[in-house]
């Protein structure tokens, strides 16, 4: 029964989740799903230039078009973008399919790991961390909403996140 439903990863940028989702796809020889890079694939454009050209309005509505696409119980484990906790119809829509995982983390850390990063258009900002820290605020209470479980990443290797994930959804390897 467990194996018919998909592991949503859920989280702010610079998590994990992406990396996190590749080791339990591997693990669980099972498709793996970025929702970040499947849209960037369908639309032929970087995030970056999506928000720049279409703007972030159109860039939603591909994320909602994508939960229904995925919705239905599979075996898929599927890493979505941080903000696709906004979007209750996407939520509801992952959560009848799937087990949804929280990956948790401080703005320190997300700070830290998005350092160098410019892919993030909603953190290409003066003040990063302030952003990051205004933008965590705002979210957490949802993610929390949305959970089924909740992972700590901090002191936690890939493999050590993927595992606690893999015992908690009680899929067999
Ligand atoms: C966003 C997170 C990004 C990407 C887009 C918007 C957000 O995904 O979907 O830049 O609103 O938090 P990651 O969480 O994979 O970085």
């Amino acid at each position: 029964m467990n194996s018919f439903r998909n592991i949503v990863l859920i989280g702010f940028m610079g998590t994990g989740k992406t990396t996190v989702g590749k080791v339990l796809a591997e693990e669980l020889d099972r498709e793996f799903i970025d929702t970040d890079d499947y849209i960037e694939l369908w639309v032929g454009m970087s995030i970056k230039n999506i928000f720049e050209k279409k703007g972030e309005a159109e860039f939603r509505k591909l994320e909602a078009e994508l939960c229904k696409k995925f919705a239905n119980p599979a075996s898929k484990i599927i890493s979505t973008g941080g903000g696709m906790i906004r979007n209750a119809q996407n939520m509801n829509l992952l959560k009848q399919g799937g087990k949804v995982f929280y990956l948790k983390s401080t703005p320190e850390r997300i700070a830290y790991n998005l350092r160098y990063d410019t892919t993030r258009p909603l953190l290409a900002v003066e003040d990063k961390e302030a952003k990051i820290r205004q933008l965590l605020a705002e979210r957490t209470p949802l993610y929390q909403k949305y959970a089924d479980y909740t992972i700590d990443t901090e002191n936690k290797t890939v493999r050590e996140m993927a595992e606690k994930i893999i015992e908690l959804s009680g899929v067999r390897k």
